[in-house]
Parts: C-alpha cells; structure tokens; sequence
C-alpha cells in the first residue's frame, strides 16, 4: 500500500500528507465514540479541532498516536501505520518497543502538561531523546537549550515544574515534546488549565511553530487561535466531523446549523 500523497501550498512546496485519517471508529464496550471520522492533514500545516465536551476530540487524537487502538478504518501518519506492519495484504501489531519507537515520531502535548515533577526543566527535556533515542547527552542537552531559547524559558533550565507558572510549565512542555524532532505535533487543549492571562504566551509559542512549518494537530476552544492559525478548521460532535473548512470563512459562515449553534455559544 502506498501512502496518499497531497499538494500543499503553504511555503509553495509540494508535500506529502502528514496524518490520513479515514472512517475511523472507535468504541468503549458498547459506547461508540468515533463513528466514521476522516481527517488528512498535510505536512507543514495546521488543523485545529472543536467541539462540545464528549465529541470524542482527545480519543481522535489518541487514536493519530495509536495510545487507542482503532476499530475500524485507516490511520496513517507520514503514509505508514504506528501500530502495524503490513505484510502482503494482512496488518500484524508490532510488538510494543516498536510501536514506542514510531509514537516516539509523534508529539503530545496535554492540558494537564505532565511534566516530569521530580526533574529539571533540562532534564525533562533530554529523558526521551537520551533513553528512547539514544542521543549523546551532550547533544541532547545543546539541542534542549537552544529549544528553551525558542519558547523563552532559557533561564528556567535548572528549575523543577512546580517552580513555574502553568504558561510556563505548557511552554516546557512543547519544547519536550520539540526535542524528539517530531514529524507532528499533537495538542489537546493546550491552554485550558491556565489562567486567562497565561493562554496568550502558550499561543503566541504555538503560532511561531506554525510558521517554522511545523504540522500541527490542535483541539482547542480558542477560536480566535483558529482563525488566525489554522489552514484547516473542523467541527466534532457526536463522534463525527459535521463540518471543516478554511477556518475564516467556516466562523464567518457555518454551513451545519451544529456548528452555528456551537459557534454562537463559544465566540
Ligand atoms: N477510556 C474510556 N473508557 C470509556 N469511555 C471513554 C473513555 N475515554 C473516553 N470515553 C468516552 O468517550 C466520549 C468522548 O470522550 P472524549 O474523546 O474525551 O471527548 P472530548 O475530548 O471531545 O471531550 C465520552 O463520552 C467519554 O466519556
Ligand atoms: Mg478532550
């Protein structure tokens, strides 16, 4: 099977698809919460996601990184399964240390930011590119500076995530989540455990990774972070995308009277 391919204009180069998703399902016993949701997302762009409570936005993002096996339809990120290998025309799972070495290729930052409590902010930083892939701690430690450079935590290195703010801890975070070379991102609700007027520096780190090019996967309920941001908006409920689109013409003119509704009661 070859991976779909896709034109993408955003830095008017010719790229593949980043993440494929088609039809997916994905039940709890006999809750059905994903029930047919395609996605494609090219590389170097930005899709964001919104929704109510329980439309199964966080399970569609656990099932690009396969921490939730699917139970129907096809994922593919950068045009290969994370959990599968294909042989002839049948899929085998890969046994576990495999499946941690492609999910490694994929970024996740959470609401809560789980960082690691009891080390630095270097050392959360280096952990995974050390112990999952094996680099130099010298290297690592070069690479995490420069990446707490870029979110503007430099002087932070050697402080403990309980010493910072939650903008702080979050922009820690994605620079941990950086430090792995992801080929994306994924980012369930980055911003909606902070204090209003922490939200603005967590973005503000976020769009520049937009613009470095970086793919990115983002359910949010900030709509204007959207609008400015995304090259792609869509719309969950009920376990369905009932609408996606350019975000701008999407918020400015809701097709589904769900996304209107929806809409209205965020904006
Ligand atoms: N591990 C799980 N076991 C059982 N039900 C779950 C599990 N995870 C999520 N759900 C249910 O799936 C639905 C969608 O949840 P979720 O993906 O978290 O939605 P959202 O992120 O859009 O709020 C909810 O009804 C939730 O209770
Ligand atoms: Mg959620």
């Amino acid at each position: 099977m070859t991976a779909p391919r896709t034109h993408h204009s955003r830095f008017g180069i010719a790229s593949t698809t980043m993440v494929h998703a088609k039809g997916i399902r994905k039940s709890y016993g006999h809750l059905e919460v994903l029930k047919g949701v395609d996605l494609t997302v090219p590389s170097g762009s930005v899709a964001c996601i919104i929704g109510p409570s329980g439309s199964g936005k966080s399970t569609f993002l656990r099932c690009i990184n396969h921490l939730e096996e699917i139970n129907a339809g096809l994922m593919l990120v950068d045009g290969d399964f994370v959990g599968y290998r294909l042989e002839g025309n049948k899929l085998y799972e890969l046994p576990p240390s495999a499946i941690c070495q492609r999910r490694a290729e994929i970024g996740m930052v959470f609401q809560q930011f789980n960082l690691f409590p009891h080390m630095t902010v270097l050392e959360n930083l280096i952990e995974a590119p050390v112990r999952v892939k094996r680099e130099p701690v010298a290297q690592a430690t070069a690479k995490a500076i420069d990446l707490l450079q870029r979110v503007g935590l430099a002087e932070k290195r050697d402080s403990y995530p309980r010493q910072l703010s939650g903008g702080q801890q979050q922009r820690v975070a994605i620079a941990r989540a950086l430090a792995m070379n992801p080929k994306v991102l994924l980012f369930d609700e980055p911003t909606s455990a902070l204090d209003p007027e922490l939200v603005g520096e967590v973005l503000e780190v976020m769009k520049s990774l937009a613009r470095e090019g970086i793919t990115m996967v983002v359910v949010t309920h900030e709509i204007g972070f959207a609008r400015e941001v995304a090259d792609q908006l869509v719309f969950m409920d009920g376990g369905v995308v009932v609408e996606s689109g350019n975000p701008r013409e999407m918020i400015a003119n809701p097709q589904s009277p769900r996304t209107r509704e929806f809409l209205a009661r965020v904006l």
